[in-house]
């Protein structure tokens, strides 16, 4: 499953996998993969499934000393996408309050001007990489905005968020490879967190309306200790960073692989709504995610014991025809659509939508002023090989454009 060719293009394995064993033990890996939507989607919602991959992360590591990653393990602690209730209720409910319905229409500048700013760079060049020209700078820049994090800070700040996520989307790798990434995402941890704690200190004298500011106040209000704060913008930083970008990147490659949608999108643009879920369900960026059985559980029939890993099937339950009509068409006005693409229940996305503000504005500008938007035919688009990364997306994406039109 994570071999460099499957994870190019996953859907076939996860077809006969669905319907030859859609609850499958991997021998090799030692973990359960679920691949149907009914399971996987029972599976988000099953409280004898635990988020907390700190054993299966440890057991990564093999024998590297936990004391050379303790600022990585205390800066994750805090972290809601490891939590199980009750706390990860608490930390919840308290990261909702960055996502205010003010703080939300704030966003919709940002993210245009960010769109316009950067194809302004390329607008002449007739041709661009979507992935270096667009889908990094993007959330690259927005997220770090949103934080009001200064201009000066923000390539640490993307360097060190990187660290962090690589050794959150591994799976399998040596241990020598897994332990030389922990010893980075630990020295990154330190260096993020002090920069968050000084910026944290900063707006407690200065608000904002910035995410930091509005999340001390929702601190202060329910009485808890700034302490955590810095940790628990770690993690929505983080996490708002690669998981755009390539969904960026696999909804432009998905457009421009079906010309008669593309036509459609622009013809009648109104239809972004629907195209940028039809993308998400299509080829989602993150299209793994793994719970860890709390006690002995059985799904499909299959006895899965107390302290097994699972790997929950996002992108493959959405392609799962027991769910979608058609599920390999990539139809823009596929409706209901249901897709697993930001989970669901306690820990659905808490960034879905900011993702998808993203999204909708990146890919209708997009269009707009590069109405000829086409494959490079001399260039080759690079998927994201990395046969550790459970993140799918690409390294390379170019395209042409010739068009001088703004
Ligand atoms: C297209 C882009 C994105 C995709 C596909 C995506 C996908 C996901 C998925 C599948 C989960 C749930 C995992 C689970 O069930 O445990 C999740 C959780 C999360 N996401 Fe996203 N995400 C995206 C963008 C973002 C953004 C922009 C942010 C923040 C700015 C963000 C922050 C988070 C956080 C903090 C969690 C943990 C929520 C919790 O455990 O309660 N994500 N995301």
């Amino acid at each position: 499953l994570f071999a460099p060719e499957a994870l190019v293009n996953s859907y076939p394995l996860f077809k006969r996998m669905r319907s030859e064993d859609p609850v499958h033990y991997c021998e090799s890996e030692g973990y359960w993969i679920l691949t149907r939507y009914r399971d996987v989607e029972a599976a988000v919602r099953d409280e004898r499934l635990s988020s907390d991959r700190r054993p299966l992360r440890m057991n990564q590591l093999g024998s590297l000393d936990v004391k050379e990653i303790q600022n990585f393990l205390h800066l994750t602690s805090n972290w809601m996408g490891e939590k199980d209730p009750p706390e990860h209720t608490r930390l919840r409910k308290l990261a909702n309050q960055g996502f205010t319905t003010r703080a939300i229409e704030n966003w919709r500048s940002i993210i245009q001007n960010t769109t316009d700013r950067l194809l302004d760079q390329v607008q002449n060049l007739g041709g661009m990489d979507v992935v270096s020209d667009l889908a990094i700078p993007l959330p690259g820049f927005i997220i770090p905005e949103i934080f009001g994090v200064a201009e000066t800070d923000r390539a640490n700040l993307l360097e060190w968020a990187m660290d962090i996520t690589q050794i959150f989307g591994l799976v399998g790798g040596s241990t020598i490879e897994m332990a030389e990434l922990a010893r980075k995402a630990d020295k990154a941890a330190v260096q993020f967190s002090a920069l968050i704690r000084q910026l944290v200190e900063q707006r407690r004298r200065q608000p904002g309306t910035d995410m930091i500011s509005l999340l001390i106040v929702a601190y202060q209000e329910q009485g808890f200790n700034l302490e955590e704060l810095p940790s628990v913008c770690i993690q929505i930083l983080s996490a708002g960073l690669l998981t755009t970008t390539d969904q960026i990147a696999n909804g432009v490659n998905a457009l421009l692989c079906h010309p008669n949608q593309l036509e459609k999108l622009k013809k009648n643009p109104s239809l972004i709504n629907s195209a940028v879920e039809e993308m998400i369900r299509f080829d989602t960026s993150v299209p793994f995610f793994f719970r860890i059985a709390k006690q002995d559980v059985t799904i499909g029939g299959k006895d899965i014991a107390a302290g097994s890993a699972i790997i929950l099937g996002l992108g493959a339950a959405n392609h799962d025809p027991e769910k979608f009509e058609e599920p390999e068409v990539f139809d823009i006005t596929r409706t209901p659509n249901e897709h697993l693409g930001f989970s669901s229940g306690i820990h659905f996305c808490v960034g879905a939508v900011l993702a998808r503000m993203e999204l909708t504005i990146c890919l209708t500008t997009l269009l707009r002023r590069l109405p000829n938007l086409r494959f490079d035919p001399d260039k080759q688009a690079i998927p994201t090989k990395h046969s550790i990364l459970i993140l799918k997306g690409f390294d390379s994406l170019p395209v042409k454009f010739d068009d001088r039109l703004k």
